[in-house]
């Protein structure tokens, strides 16, 4: 039986009527499955993002140390490439410099969402876009291993990674792509330049924007989808982030 008095999720149907949690979970997974991302708009006041993440998997720190994070401008970050502005991202997929596995799941939920234009986070299926490489072109992005490294903002802050890995790797529990399109060390190869070209190609044409309202919650695949980010004005813009690290099931 549904369990409505304790229901973690706090969530109505369309008549107000309680939803019980495994039909919530259930829609959640096939909606991740089929499209790499669900976007929850505007969910109750007594929705917890922090508890719902947590049913996900283990959190990640963020580069700070903090588990739940904020993506807002902070002072003196203007002249870097970094989230804590309010400039655009490119195309990247979360943690490509982490030495391990990248985080499985991101959450991003909106505290203040921006006024004025932008400030939409986008997102494109990279394992779509992999499926329209040459096949010797994926066998290239799975077999070279090439040198990642931190923005230069981290690099500021004292983190200088420089984790080493493919693009394509396979997994046990799914494909994970890695990509930055400023961030993987490209030395003097000449072949993975046009395929960076062209994911980001890719990302331009085929992504779908996200403009946030506030207490909408978006979760996607980091193993399957990029994201970026769209510049804006409003400085008063609030995101908050955890970071999912995959179950490991073996
Ligand atoms: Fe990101």
């Amino acid at each position: 039986m549904p369990r409505h008095a304790d229901s973690l999720l706090s969530l109505t149907d369309f008549n107000g009527a309680p939803l019980a949690d495994d039909l919530v979970w259930q829609s959640f997974h096939t909606l991740m499955d089929r499209h790499g991302y669900v976007l929850m708009s505007r969910v109750p006041e007594t929705f917890d993002p922090v508890a719902f993440s947590k049913r996900l998997g283990d959190f990640v720190p963020q580069y700070t140390g903090v588990l739940v994070g904020d993506v807002r401008p902070e002072p003196g970050m203007d002249e870097f490439y970094h989230a804590g502005n309010t400039k655009p991202l490119y195309p990247h997929s979360e943690g490509y410099d982490f030495e391990g596995l990248p985080p499985r799941y991101l959450a991003l939920w909106c505290e203040t969402p921006n006024t004025g234009a932008g400030g939409e986070t986008t997102l494109a299926d990279a394992h779509a876009w992999t499926a329209t490489l040459a096949e010797d072109d994926r066998a290239f992005l799975r077999e070279r291993i090439w040198t990642w490294e931190t923005t230069d903002a981290m690099r500021h802050l004292g983190l200088d990674l420089h984790p080493e890995h493919p693009v394509i790797e396979d997994h046990p529990d799914g494909t994970i792509v890695r990509y930055s399109f400023n961030n993987l060390v490209r030395e003097d190869d000449e072949r993975i330049g046009p395929l960076l070209d062209g994911a980001k190609a890719y990302f331009e044409r085929e992504h779908i924007a996200i403009q946030y309202e506030r207490r909408d919650m978006l979760v996607f695949d980091n193993w399957r989808m990029l994201h970026a980010r769209n510049a804006f004005t409003d400085t008063g813009r609030h995101l908050r982030r955890i970071q999912i690290a995959q179950r490991v099931t073996a």
